[in-house]
């Protein structure tokens, strides 16, 4: 029950666990051409979508790579760890580099964005994390993207934990890059992240003066249009993202969508009945936050969880560890899934706070559990 990697369908594994064939066949070929042309409805665009044989953090450094010159000011805008290791990777590459960092919980705001862009003219580019994984804070970015639009900046968004679980249509809402990873709401194991340009994005691909070789955009999408790969695919991975693909179409994305929201607002039900706080003030679908209560220790409550009931959530990170817990809503999680977490959730706290956590409260707590998920 962590924000990733999520469960997987019981289809991927069998797919993932098929006699390995050579990337250059014309049958994997044909697999990838299928891929290649469902994927970019996921991100809302018309321009083409990648696939790179990386973690969710090689598709961030791909989208920097290809639009960065060393030198570019760059606009940062930090709502916990991995808005901070993006900017810190960005630093690496030569940007020189501002950042706008808000309350832990807080998401950014759009008057932040706007009061920086006006201040500074020079910013190229602007990185934002959609939702951030470590605090559970969802970010504003229809609202940021048409702030940005108006300046010569590109704006660079962390999908990871987004794309795929809750719209962000790319065109329409005017985002230059989105960046996903494959075990999120792909439902897949962790090893693929996905990108794809604006047409805005790639004129800048064309200047950008940043060295790049693995991720060089460019040759991916000529390899691409030649049916193929520009290093070797991983065909296990992308022959089951061909059937993740396959299944949201058949199914549809709002509906995939809808269940994503729905596990979220039964965690937050269920954590109100026990009387935890979320922790982020403008809650991501994806994953919750909750505020572990005065007197509990957080990290024995997720070790015990995952020990005695065998259900495994997150902790924060960093110097959020021991103070929040963290419950995904992606993947392939079924309503008992969710029922046995939040019951465990609470039998663990009983254990530890007695006095606190009755059972009244835990039976309160599965109850609006239960409801909400219908
Ligand atoms: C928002 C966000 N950005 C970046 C990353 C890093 O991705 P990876 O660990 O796949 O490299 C994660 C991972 O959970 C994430 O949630």
């Amino acid at each position: 029950m962590t924000p990733g990697p999520v469960p997987v369908p019981q289809k991927v594994l069998e797919i993932l666990s098929e006699p390995m064939e050579h990337h250059r066949t014309p049958e994997f070929q044909a697999v990838l051409k299928r891929v290649l042309t469902k994927l970019p409805s996921v991100f809302g665009t018309s321009q083409p979508a990648f696939i790179h044989t990386s973690t969710g953090s090689g598709g961030l450094e791909s989208a920097l790579v290809n639009v960065l010159s060393p030198g570019d000011e760059v606009l940062s805008l930090i709502t916990g760890k991995f808005g901070d290791r993006w900017a810190k990777m960005a630093e690496a590459y030569g940007a020189k580099v501002t950042r706008v960092v808000t309350e832990p919980g807080r998401a950014v705001t759009v008057e932040q964005v706007s009061a920086a862009l006006q201040k500074n003219s020079n910013f190229k580019i602007v990185l934002c994390q959609a939702c951030e994984t470590s605090s559970a804070v969802l970010n504003p970015i229809k609202e940021i993207a048409a702030v940005t639009r108006k300046t010569q900046a590109l704006l660079l968004v962390d999908g990871i934990t987004a794309l795929g679980a809750f719209p962000m249509p790319m065109d329409e809402w005017g985002i230059d890059c989105v960046v996903g990873g494959s075990q999120k709401a792909f439902m897949l194991p962790t090893g693929l992240s996905f990108i794809s340009f604006s047409a805005r994005a790639w004129e800048r691909i064309e200047t950008a003066k940043c060295p790049r070789f693995y991720f060089d955009i460019r040759k991916e999408r000529k390899a691409n249009q030649g049916g193929e790969t520009l290093f070797s695919a991983s065909v296990p991975m992308i022959k089951a993202l061909e059937y993740v693909l396959s299944e949201i179409e058949k199914n549809g994305i709002e509906s995939i969508q809808a269940r994503v929201q729905k596990l979220a607002q039964a965690t937050h039900l269920a954590g109100k009945e026990l009387g935890l706080e979320s922790f982020s003030k403008n809650p991501s679908p994806t994953v919750t936050a909750l505020t572990v209560p005065d007197g509990i220790d957080g990290v024995k409550l997720r070790n015990e969880m995952e020990n005695v009931h065998k259900v495994v959530i997150m902790g924060g990170q960093d110097e959020l560890k021991g103070k929040i817990i963290r419950i995904g809503h992606m993947g392939a999680i079924e309503n008992k899934d969710m029922l046995v977490t939040i019951q465990a959730l609470g039998e663990t706290l009983k254990r530890m706070k007695p006095e606190t956590f009755t059972q009244d409260r835990i039976d309160r707590a599965v109850a609006a559990c239960k409801k909400a998920l219908g």
